[in-house]
């Protein structure tokens, strides 16, 4: 791979970050997958999974806010994985809370904005509570947004979006005519965060899985068998790494 920008290639297949690090996407979008098949492997409950999985996205948050990433944006809960078993739902709607209340004031103190996208009326009260609580706490902040895409899905995202839209339209704030892609964009959940630069998904499979939808069409993909309890700031390292040695041209050419 060409050499180039912020990453150092050791030949060693090991990315050594230098001092000077430019070209770092702004916003990097993370499908955390494979905590349960990374528990079924060590002989361990699935719930286990997610739990180191929790201790893997707070090394990325930490990394993230260190290589002044401006948005992090990762897939907690989809609007599909209410499918799963009642026992492990409860389970990832308590890290979810635990991990707030425990992480909040260093999060906070490293100038994180803690955000959330998705529909969280559907979660527990007190799973909204603590969202609201760390937003209200962090909003003020300049570094780091962590963006928690709970009971989130990119149709969802978009049916919520045209709903909206639908409702000015019929009040007549707004005419048919008047529907563009930044109106769209401007009624997602993720308005205001720009597109993701890179989309990462851990645990092999090489799919969406209705996140980002909308957001992802320049979106750079990279892909990796590691499980997302195994990801380390090594793995994001070659990640970015990989996405500064593309070629955007956004459908345009060079
Ligand atoms: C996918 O792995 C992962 C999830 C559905 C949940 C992701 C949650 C965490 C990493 C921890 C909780 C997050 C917060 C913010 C506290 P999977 O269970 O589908 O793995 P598998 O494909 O191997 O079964």
């Amino acid at each position: 791979m060409k050499n180039f920008f912020g990453f150092k290639d050791n030949k060693k297949n090991k990315i050594e970050i230098n001092s000077d690090i430019k070209n770092i996407p702004q916003h990097i979008a993370i499908i955390m997958d494979g905590n349960g098949r990374w528990a079924k492997r060590k002989g361990l409950p699935r719930t286990l999974g997610h739990k180191s999985g929790v201790e893997a996205l707070r090394g990325i948050v930490k990394e993230c806010s260190k290589l002044k990433v401006k948005y992090l944006t990762v897939y907690a809960f989809s609007t599909e994985n209410w499918k799963r078993p009642a026992q492990e739902v409860n389970v990832l709607m308590k890290l979810l809370v635990e991990y707030l209340k425990r992480e909040i004031e260093e999060l906070n103190s490293e100038g994180v904005v803690v955000k959330h996208i998705g529909d969280i009326s559907k979660l527990p009260e007190i799973c909204q509570q603590e969202l609201i609580k760390a937003y209200e706490k962090t909003k003020p902040n300049k570094g780091l947004v962590l963006n928690l895409a709970l009971n989130y899905g990119g149709r969802d995202e978009i049916i919520y979006a045209l709903k909206k839209i639908g409702k000015e339209i019929q009040n007549g704030s707004l005419t048919c005519n008047s529907i563009n892609e930044k109106l769209i964009s401007d009624n997602l959940y993720t308005a205001k965060i720009p597109d993701p630069d890179i989309i990462i998904r851990t645990g092999g499979e090489q799919r969406l899985s209705n996140f980002l939808l909308w957001q992802c069409a320049y979106s750079e993909f990279w892909y990796t068998n590691v499980k997302w309890p195994d990801f380390k700031k090594e793995h994001l390292h070659q990640a970015i790494y990989s996405y500064q040695n593309r070629d955007r041209r956004y459908g345009g050419i060079k």
